[in-house]
């Protein structure tokens, strides 16, 4: 998972190219590398390392000319070094490119390559593209028919940035399976993996489809399949998020900030779909064989989706992580399934991967999705926005507490239309829905007691979150926000399952988060939390139950809510809790080690 930029104008590409690469780091970080061409020269300067570290290092700014292509890499294939670190070239040099994606035959295609002479300088998957080019540019007419010829031997996932030093009017991106955006600007050109990388210079965007390549000139831009050739004509969205909101507004990390605009982002979510969640509800109330299908914190999501399904619309979705599913649900798909999509990204590869396996069986698709025209949201045949705006942290936090209004209303809708609940009772959840803004704001003002809390837990090595019914899939969320930032081994569990083997883990000091708002198995979770007790637990209870207070170590008195619309509300104190740990820990929340922010590839 990369992050790719390109330019050709006026402007000096490299000043353009290191920017936008500073804003797409999220995407992967391991290794930067930069093309640049003036006078018909290309002009190369990449290695191992961060943006920030290697901008002086390799002096990125010295390189010269109008249009050049960036690259910063999250490593596949070939190690983390000066040497795979992107664009990789031909063997004449004139060709470069950058690439985001695995090329899953490259190995084959390279033993015909090195058989015809070409000689390889890295181990990565993407080399053997350029070469390829090389290889058919002996026979074709020209640039572009080679790179049709040498697109259509290519399998696997790639968005591709490539420079030909011969042909200075032009650059060449080509999306398959990887993210690719156009930035429209006047007289001059941007392509990129993600909308924040030319954001500064135009929020005017052409999101590309698999299978299409683009001839980008400072004029314009020209789009074409290179299955047929055929040109493709594009929509222009307008992309109505400011630089501001994708850079950090004062907070010391992204994390944070998309963490506090929570509120902001749950209002948006709500009153962006408010308008037609009746008519999602109508098109998919016929279904009762449902799947939701997500992976990492968007499963959790979807487990939050099935009680409210259940509890709501009197539907039972059976909730799988899509890496399954893509591999064993073919034999239970067919017209009469519903297959529901949760990913941020919209590109996560084995999310997209079940969709296609939905559409293949003749499933009807609806997925929730927060980025505007990414892959899902263009497979799918139902899409739901989150509006949650961009997330660049690592950790999903605004984009989780989002794709549970949505889910609530999606559920409340169902329920009404199929009139399985009390019309009232949906009132007043639907009223409740609207105030929680004001419930997140409330407990983003613990923060301090947070950080605090963070302090004494410093040095613990394991955490077990607990929770029971919604509640389980808090306790899963908050275990997997501690883990991918903090590094601190985190188990979320069913409070049930506490005397099924995990209480003998329980010992002096060790932390239990209790994730206990009032509900019809209140007293339940209030055994499990004494269970734990008895054997020293360091308890911390979530809850609006002071009873809590009596049997716990720490308690935050959460605002009361109704059961099933807690998830959005308790998830943030963990949220906050793991984001303290990780600053404590020395960790950089928004870059966790080994980590993507979208996982495009399996
Ligand atoms: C959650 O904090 C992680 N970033 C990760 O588990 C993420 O939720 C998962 O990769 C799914 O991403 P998606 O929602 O973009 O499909």
């Amino acid at each position: 998972m990369c992050g790719i930029i390109g330019y050709i104008g006026d402007r000096k590409a490299c000043d353009v190219i290191v920017s936008g690469l500073k804003r797409l780091e999220y995407r992967g970080y391991d290794s930067v590398g930069v093309v640049t061409e003036n006078g018909g020269e290309l002009y190369i300067r990449k290695g191992a390392g961060k943006i920030g570290e290697l901008e002086k290092k390799l002096g990125l700014s010295e390189l010269p000319g109008n249009r050049g292509i960036g690259h910063t890499r999250w490593a596949t294939h070939g190690i983390p070094d000066d040497t795979n670190a992107h664009p990789h070239t031909d063997c004449t040099g004139e060709i470069a490119l950058v690439h985001n994606g695995i090329i899953e035959n490259y190995l084959e295609l390279r033993e015909e390559l090195l058989e015809k002479g070409h000689l390889f300088r890295s181990d990565t998957d993407t080399e053997v593209i350029a070469h390829l080019i090389e290889e058919e540019l002996k026979t074709a007419g020209d640039f572009e028919e080679a790179l049709r010829n040498a697109l259509n031997r290519l399998k696997g996932s790639f968005a591709l940035g490539i420079i030909y030093s011969r042909d200075v009017e032009h650059l060449y991106f080509v999306r398959h399976e990887s993210p690719l955006v156009l930035g429209i600007g006047e007289g001059e050109m941007f392509a990129a993996s993600d909308v924040p990388a030319f954001l500064p210079y135009t929020n005017r965007a052409v999101f590309i489809d698999d299978g299409e390549y683009v001839i980008l000139s400072k004029e314009g831009y020209t789009v074409k399949d290179f299955r047929t050739g055929a040109v493709r004509e594009k929509e222009v969205h307008t992309i109505n998020w400011s630089l501001e909101m994708a850079e950090k507004q004062g907070y010391p990390h992204f994390m944070l900030k998309e963490i506090h605009e929570e509120p902001k982002a749950v209002k948006e979510a709500i009153y962006g779909n408010i308008e037609f969640m009746d008519r999602i509800a109508e098109e998919i109330a016929e279904y009762d064989k449902i799947f939701i299908v997500a992976m990492g914190t968007s499963y959790h999501a979807g487990i939050v989706g099935k009680y409210l399904f259940q509890r709501l619309a009197r539907k039972v979705p059976i909730v799988e992580e899509a890496s399954e599913f893509r591999y064993e649900a073919e034999g239970v798909i067919d017209k009469n399934t519903l297959v529901i999509a949760i990913t941020q990204s919209g590109e996560t590869a084995d999310t997209l991967a079940a969709i296609r396996l939905a559409k293949k069986r003749g499933a009807k698709t609806l997925s929730i999705v927060n980025v505007v025209g990414s892959m899902a949201t263009r497979i799918s045949d139902l899409v739901i926005y989150t509006h949650a705006g961009p997330e660049i942290g690592v950790a999903a936090t605004k984009t989780y507490t989002t794709q549970l209004t949505v889910l609530t209303m999606l559920a409340i809708a169902l329920a009404r239309h199929l009139k399985t609940v009390d019309g009232d009772y949906l009132n007043t959840l639907e009223e409740d829905l609207h105030k929680l803004p004001e419930l997140i704001e409330e407990v983003l003002g613990y923060e301090d007691e947070l950080k605090a809390l963070a302090e004494e837990l410093e040095e613990k090595k394991d955490f077990f979150y607990i929770g029971r019914g919604i509640s389980v899939a808090t306790a899963l969320e908050g275990a997997l926000k501690l883990k991918e930032i903090s590094y601190i081994h985190a188990e979320g569990l069913s409070a049930g399952e506490l005397k099924h083997g995990p209480l003998a883990l329980i010992e002096d000091g060790v932390p239990v988060v209790a994730v206990a708002p009032s509900g019809k198995t209140f007293d339940k979770i209030v055994s499990n939390i004494e269970e734990a007790k008895a054997r020293k637990g360091f308890i911390i209870s979530l809850g609006d139950n002071d009873e809590l207070r009596k049997i716990s170590d720490v308690f935050l008195r959460m605002p009361e809510v109704d059961e099933l619309l807690s998830p959005v509300v308790y998830v943030v104190p963990l949220q906050l809790l793991a984001y303290h740990l990780a600053v404590l820990r020395g960790n950089d929340p928004d870059k966790p080690r080994n980590l993507a922010k979208s996982v495009t590839v399996e």
